[in-house]
């Protein structure tokens, strides 16, 4: 399978931002370890980071018919952009949100997700490891229908 992993704004700074957060492993890092992890599973994953929500939009639109999954961590767009849950709406490949952290534990604005009801489920509080299980769900999904 083909996925894009898209990572919202500040997920370039993983490693350096907050580490008792969101740990100490690099976003290059991240991106090796889901495309070695695709690649052991006889698939590919491109990685795409931006600060930016229309770069996002564009990203989510060009995966249509390019890419059979998207896996997203929509940063704090997460909380309040109508306009990812509309391009993810509007978009066949199906999508799986990801959170490093488990935002249910922290403040308030966290907890609602306003792009979740566009995506197949959401993961949240598994660290890194919530991309690969993303991957993994869609993996089984094609195996298993
Ligand atoms: C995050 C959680 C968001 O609330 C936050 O704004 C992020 C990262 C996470 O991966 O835990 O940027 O999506």
């Amino acid at each position: 399978m083909k996925f894009l992993i898209i990572n919202g704004p500040n997920l370039n700074l993983l490693g350096k931002r907050e580490p008792g957060i969101y740990g100490q492993n690099t976003y290059e890092a991240l991106c090796r370890r889901l495309k070695d992890f695709a690649a052991a599973h006889g698939s590919t994953a491109d990685c795409f980071q931006s600060n930016h929500e229309g770069a996002i939009l564009d990203a989510i639109h060009g995966a249509d018919g390019v890419y059979d999954a998207i896996i997203m961590n929509p940063g704090a767009y997460t909380h309040y952009s109508y306009a990812i849950l509309d391009a993810l709406k509007a978009v066949d490949a199906p999508c799986i949100e990801v959170h490093i952290s488990n935002v249910h534990q922290r403040e308030e604005f966290r907890h609602k997700s306003v792009t979740a009801p566009a995506c197949v489920g959401q993961i949240c509080g598994l660290g890194l490891y919530g991309y690969e299980a993303a991957i993994g769900y869609f993996l089984s999904r094609e195996t298993n229908p």
